[in-house]
């Protein structure tokens, strides 16, 4: 699980950690991001608790705007200079415990110097800083938010009582954990009602090539298996078309639960679970995400920041998409949704000969 705590003074850097915050709710669960303590019971010690706060998560952001250095109280002491101070005690009780700590400076703010800091402070200095602006806002965060999840993904796991855990076996469980205990999802009272089983996905962990599809059917929900249904019929003739078997690629979806009905994802729903999503693609780490539907490719185009995002499906389809992930170059391919087969018979040729593009990277 990946916990980020924001540290920020409200005074100094408000009108971006709002939106700072909106941002990685794209990317994170809800739960996963923290911002401000809940308000502290009468008698705890809050240094404790605030340091408590803090060994929870992996990342701390230190948000560092305009007057994160001169903010005084009103008698005109610096704020930061003072014991009870929670900026600093965030900060120095993050850099005592070797968390990963970015400084992130807003509205043109520079990294302060050493000597300008309390010496509980001083080692952030040495910590690479990003700078996010309102002109430069969303390539900004894509960095931060690559950052983030390259060092998570880096992180060793440790290791269990059977040896050494593969670190992706280690994260691709933690995944399926959440996705079972995801309670909050506008689709837990479908699954549960129904007796159905989320569908994180299936495949090989070391796949070169992710599917990733709208959402699962009836059938999956039963099985808790991606496209085992009708269009998993037409996926898998066109997979042995190009001679993959499904043990070859990694199956997944854009939303991991079934909807109840044959229906388009909303975007609350889409919203909750893209983050599982992304957490997937940063453990297979694939070389090529092939998006099977329109659904999937405007996330993929819109997480991407690509330029191809007002593009529709039917004039990009089978387009080969070069950019870039934390982890490396990668390509993006457009795909119809096997299901358009089902429907249109005649558009078996098209997603076949598009299925073709894929062969071009095996
Ligand atoms: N359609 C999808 O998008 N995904 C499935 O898993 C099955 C049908």
């Amino acid at each position: 699980m990946s916990r980020i705590f924001i540290n920020y003074r409200r005074q100094d850097s408000e009108g971006y950690v709002g939106r700072v915050y909106d941002t990685l709710l794209q990317h994170f669960a809800r739960g996963d991001i923290f911002m401000d303590v809940d308000s502290l019971k009468p008698g705890v010690d809050f240094v404790e608790a605030l340091e408590s706060a803090v060994a929870a998560c992996d990342v701390l952001l230190a948000v560092i705007g305009p007057h994160w250095l001169s903010a005084s109280d009103d008698a005109g002491n610096r704020r930061l200079d003072q014991w009870n101070d929670f900026v600093r005690i965030e900060i120095a009780s993050a850099l005592k415990q070797k968390k990963l700590v970015i400084p992130v400076l807003v509205g043109r703010a520079t990294m302060p110097q050493a000597e300008h800091l309390p010496d509980a402070l001083a080692e952030l200095v040495r910590r690479n800083a990003i700078e996010v602006s309102h002109q430069r806002f969303g390539f900004d965060m894509e960095r931060l938010i690559e950052t983030i999840k390259g060092t998570l993904s880096a992180k060793v796991p440790p290791p269990t009582e059977a040896g050494p855990a593969r670190q992706k076996d280690v994260l691709y469980k933690a995944l399926r954990d959440d996705l079972v205990n995801a309670t909050t999802s506008p689709l837990y009272a479908v699954r549960t009602e129904n007796r159905y089983f989320p569908v994180l996905g299936e495949g090989s962990l070391d796949a070169r090539i992710m599917f990733i599809g709208e959402s699962p059917g009836k059938t999956e929900a039963a099985q808790g298996k991606p496209f085992c249904g009708p269009s998993g019929e037409v996926l898998d003739e066109m997979l042995q078309s190009i001679k993959l078997k499904r043990e070859d690629v990694y199956l997944t979806n854009l939303v991991l639960d079934h909807p109840g009905a044959k229906r388009e994802p909303t975007p609350e729903e889409i919203t909750y679970y893209v983050p599982f999503v992304d957490r997937l693609i940063d453990i297979i780490q694939p070389a090529i995400i092939a998006t099977l539907g329109r659904f999937a490719m405007q996330y993929i185009f819109r997480k991407l920041n690509l330029p191809e995002q007002r593009e529709t499906i039917t004039r990009i389809h089978g387009k080969l998409i070069k950019t870039r992930l934390h982890y490396g170059e990668i390509h993006i391919v457009p795909l119809f949704h096997p299901a358009v087969v089902l429907y249109t018979a005649s558009q078996k040729e098209v997603l076949k000969q598009d299925f073709v593009k894929l062969t071009l990277f095996m």
